[in-house]
């Protein structure tokens, strides 16, 4: 996720109002930052790593003339953090400028293309095939708005791009497609950005620009198009009534909910890893002996569901582990032919790295999988892949969680194909179902989320929940008591169904609420048999249940449904936000501020 913005003015200079937005898109990433304007015909650029703040200092970012530019600021996803990897691009001649927020699945096609047509690179970037191909389809004779049209009609993958020319300094163009971009407009000028809440002190007047739609912005003009045919498209401004601080959360009242609506577009980009990272990872676990799975907090919950993906699909025994345990339980037994699969959102929790240092000592081979490049866990890595999940402003983490389980069922896939656990037909429809995971979390979301409100009233004085589920589920119980324990503040236990009955049933009393997590598969007939045991004890019972399952329907006391036909492995994707719901909204009715849990940090740096 990275954060763009242009304007173009009738009169002054531009670049201070662009140095101002990318301070404001600071929370979209701060991996690197860049400003290109024109002035007297050419393209002037300012860009450097690091954040804002501190690239004005070493640039000043004020300091560039002209009436019109753009401006990046980075949430690295290819191409390291570096200063030759920041935003803008420029093509061969310097004269075509390109930001851009989004991940192109299919450059290094294009790239590959361009080489052999003698264009040359300078990054190592997704986004710079773009102003190379804009420069590649004006030499064929196409002008420049046309060479942008055709350019984009052949990107594949997620955009959101700001455009400028140096022979055409009154305009901007800009393009989308799946990454969110709005165009605001007053009577002075014209300017694009990645959010609403930048575009808010210059004017409440926004155009949205939908996917596969082209915006060209002049000071005293808006037009779009449809990228396809070119044929113009009639739409009118609306006008923001938001202040800033709820335009920045997106008309959301939390960044966790807005967080939680978010889910399915991260499961999206998650779907788009590059091949490369996830065959490399196989690899390195493909030969080794054994494998810890390591983090804390949610991204540990994760890790307990990824070491059922390994088992179900690649009969593999992984050891999931937290990390503050790790030195005492496995300190000794690690060596140089363990593998540790470092799982963190952070990449900086100390934890983590504090048993990773005690690995590495003992010759262990380090992995990460996390939501942060350029964090330390990137760089004590062997191997690394990023989620693709952008920042996360919820201290409780929810986008990430389920990002986090997305990438690991492909990364246990992977594995699964070059070991030969699986036929082909088995990839086939798992590979189907992958696809479709996106638009099941978008569903459990839209249908759900009222129905959370009016369990959530029922029970919103429960002085203790019961959180239970069998299998991989056992996971999403643990994250659904773990969101709940620590939003709401309500005492929550959380355990293996068929562990219940080995001590924690004896809590239950009439009206004690236990929450089931009970998809249609292989540990269902024994979990209903839990589900009974604790009826009969007087407990009112919530199931997270298969949209089809009217058996365990008329069981229950209260249900949230997901639709079926969900592989086990995937489950808990779509089955933990109906927790999540549960968590923000039991949290609100107890007056608690999801976004600002007590005594708890978004990354804990400390052992
Ligand atoms: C803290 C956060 C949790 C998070 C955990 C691990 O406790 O409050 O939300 O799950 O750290 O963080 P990591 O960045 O390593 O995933």
């Amino acid at each position: 996720m990275c954060g763009i913005f242009g304007c173009v003015l009738r009169e002054g200079k531009a670049a201070p109002i662009i140095h101002q937005a990318l301070k404001r898109l600071e929370y979209r990433g701060y991996d690197s930052v860049g400003v290109a304007t024109i002035y007297d015909g050419r393209l002037q650029i300012k860009k450097d790593s690091g954040c804002v703040d501190d690239v004005h200092k070493k640039l000043d970012l004020n300091d560039l003339n002209g009436m019109i530019g753009i401006g990046h600021t980075r949430w690295a996803t290819h191409g390291a953090p570096l200063m030759i990897n920041a935003h803008p691009h420029t093509d061969c001649e310097g004269k075509i400028a390109v930001v851009h927020n989004g991940i192109l699945e299919n450059y290094s096609d294009l790239k590959a293309e361009l080489l052999v047509r003698g264009h040359l690179f300078a990054s190592r970037t997704d986004t710079e095939v773009v102003p190379h191909l804009i420069e590649d389809y004006m030499k064929q004779g196409f002008a420049f708005l046309d060479g942008v049209r055709e350019t984009v009609k052949r990107l594949e993958g997620s955009y959101a791009l700001a455009i400028i020319y140096a022979n055409e300094p009154d305009k901007i163009v800009c393009a989308r497609s799946q990454s969110p971009i709005v165009i605001g407009a007053s009577d002075i000028d014209s300017c694009v950005s990645s959010d609403i809440p930048t575009v808010l002190p210059l004017t409440n007047k926004i155009l949205d620009v939908q996917n596969g739609e082209l915006g060209i912005l002049t000071a005293n003009t808006l037009n779009l198009v449809r990228i396809s045919d070119g044929t113009p498209i009639q739409r009118d401004l609306r006008t923001i009534t938001w202040d800033v601080e709820l335009a920045q959360k997106q008309g959301y009242p939390h960044f966790m909910l807005k967080e939680i609506h978010e889910q399915p577009r991260c499961l999206e980009d998650a779907m788009r890893l590059q091949r490369r990272y996830i065959d490399l990872i196989t690899t390195f676990l493909d030969r080794s002996r054994e494998i810890y799975l390591l983090a804390c907090g949610t991204s540990y919950n994760a890790c307990l569901a990824a070491a059922y993906m390994f088992s179900n699909l690649c009969n593999l025994s992984t050891h999931p582990i937290i990390a503050s345990e790790f030195i005492e339980q496995y300190g000794n037994a690690v060596n140089i032919e363990s593998t540790i699969l470092a799982v963190s959102q952070s990449g900086e929790t100390a934890d983590i790295l504090h048993a990773i240092d005690h690995a590495r000592f003992k010759a262990a081979t380090i992995l990460g999988l996390t939501n942060t490049i350029g964090s330390t866990l990137t760089r004590v890595s062997r191997a690394y892949v990023c989620q693709q999940s952008g920042p996360e402003i919820g201290v409780a983490a929810t986008k990430t969680f389920t990002s986090q389980l997305l990438v690991l069922a492909q990364l246990a896939l992977s594995l699964a194909e070059v070991r030969g656990k699986v036929s082909q037909e088995r990839i086939d429809e798992f590979e189907v179902k992958l696809n479709e995971i996106t638009h099941i979390s978008e569903t459990v979301i839209n249908t759900q989320e009222e129905k959370v409100k009016a369990v959530v009233e029922k029970y919103r004085t429960a002085k203790c929940f019961y959180f239970l589920g069998r299998g991989i589920n056992t996971a999403t119980a643990l994250e659904g008591r773990l969101k709940l324990l620590e939003l709401a503040y309500v005492p929550s236990i959380a355990y293996p169904a068929g562990e219940s009955k080995h001590g924690p049933i004896s809590l239950i009393q009439e009206g004690f609420p236990a929450i089931f997590v009970c998809p249609k598969n292989e540990t269902r007939k024994a979990l209903i048999g839990n589900i009974m045991e604790m009826k009969a004890r007087g407990a009112k019972i919530i199931a997270v249940l298969d949209e089809e399952d009217q058996e365990v329907k008329n069981l229950v006391d209260d249900y949230f449904e997901i639709p079926t036909g969900i592989p086990e492995i995937l489950s808990p994707i779509p089955y933990v936000i109906p927790l999540q719901l549960f968590a923000y909204y039991m949290a609100l009715a107890r007056n608690c501020d999801p976004d600002k849990p007590k005594n708890l940090a978004k990354s804990v740096t400390v052992l």
